[in-house]
């Protein structure tokens, strides 16, 4: 990789902001198959985040699959993350960090956007309190809101990371085959579902930042917003926020405070909808949704603790319903 981590390079661009001289550098962390960074530039006055991209002609992924869709779909998501803070970011209601600069010099991007930490979202979180899935379920049901029926130009036709037209060789794998038979069905259920709106697309608990709090949640990572079927977004929320254990006891209370959130935001957002209407359509879709995602995960990687029993009993609740209703 030919991107170097150091003042020189990021210099000039903290003078234009006119943010005077760097005084350090700090890598957050290296990204995906090591085409870039992520890194914190302190200043004088504040600090500054870079995500600096520069992607091979060739990916060889952690599992060792060299798939040409694969380099495709991240490519297209270092796109679509650079037209997310450039055309979308400032409109959005719910606390996303502010865009700074937008550089696409391609094969090298470069995204500069406010450092959340700086601005109170200190706290990375890796074990959800109700206070921060409270703070989640209301920044997802503020950005599903906002965006019913807005455009979605410039991003994902289809959110998500593991939206069906790019996980063909997961599909290949998948060994379940009732699963298999309906995923073209599920994934045509989710695309087109009432109301459609953007969704963020990888909404783990990791992409939120928090303050102290934890009362208040920004999110970060907009690889994957898209037009799509909010319930994506809880699924994927859900599955890295609640431990396996705890899914079919904490199921109801984070659908019931989801949409009650929901119904504030679309009676700001939306004031000519109605929020049962909305419900009615979206809450029997949340199995529907996790089935979807189930069968990209068991074809990518059948042992994933994400496959439990009670994904497994979604999944299958999801298919008879499919079966009755479709
Ligand atoms: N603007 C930001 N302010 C503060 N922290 C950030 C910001 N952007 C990213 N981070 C932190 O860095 C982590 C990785 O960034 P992310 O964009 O999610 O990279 P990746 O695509 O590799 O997942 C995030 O989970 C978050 O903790
Ligand atoms: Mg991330």
């Amino acid at each position: 990789m030919s991107i170097k981590v150091s003042d020189h390079t990021y210099q000039t661009l903290v003078s234009s902001l006119g943010l005077g001289r760097i005084v350090s550098l700090e890598v957050i962390q290296p990204l995906w198959s090591n085409c870039g960074y992520l890194v914190r530039v302190y200043c004088q006055s504040k600090s500054l985040i870079i995500k600096h991209i520069e992607l091979p002609k060739q990916i060889k992924n952690a599992k060792g699959w060299s798939s040409q869709a694969a380099y495709q779909r991240k490519l297209r998501s270092y796109h679509v993350e650079m037209c997310w803070y450039t055309s979308f970011a400032k409109s959005n209601i719910a606390r996303v960090p502010q865009t700074l600069m937008a550089i696409n010099n391609s094969p090298s991007l470069m995204l500069v956007m406010e450092d959340l930490h700086s601005s109170g979202f200190t706290q990375a979180i890796e074990s959800a309190q109700k206070v921060h899935l409270q703070s989640c379920l209301k920044w997802l049901a503020s950005f599903h809101a906002q965006h019913i029926q807005n455009t979605y130009e410039g991003l994902w036709e289809n959110g998500t990371y593991w939206h069906l037209a790019t996980r063909r060789d997961e599909l290949k794998a998948l060994d379940d085959p009732a699963l298999k038979k309906m995923a073209g069905t599920i994934d045509s259920i989710l695309t087109r579902a009432p109301f459609p709106t953007l969704v963020h697309g990888d909404a783990k608990l990791a992409n939120f930042c928090f303050t102290a709090d934890g009362k208040l949640a920004a999110a970060v990572d907009f690889q994957y917003v898209g037009r799509g079927c909010a319930m994506k977004d809880l699924v994927l929320f859900m599955s890295s926020a609640v431990d396996p254990n705890q899914c079919v006891q904490m199921e109801p209370w984070i659908l019931n405070q989801y949409f009650s959130y929901l119904k504030k935001s679309l009676e700001q957002f939306q004031p000519h909808l109605s929020p049962a209407e909305v419900e009615a359509a979206w809450r029997p879709l949340f199995p529907v949704a996790w089935a979807d995602f189930q069968r990209f995960i068991k074809g990518w990687c059948p042992s994933h603790w994400k496959i439990n029993d009670y994904t497994e009993s979604l999944t299958k609740m999801a298919l008879k319903y499919i079966e009755e209703n479709y």
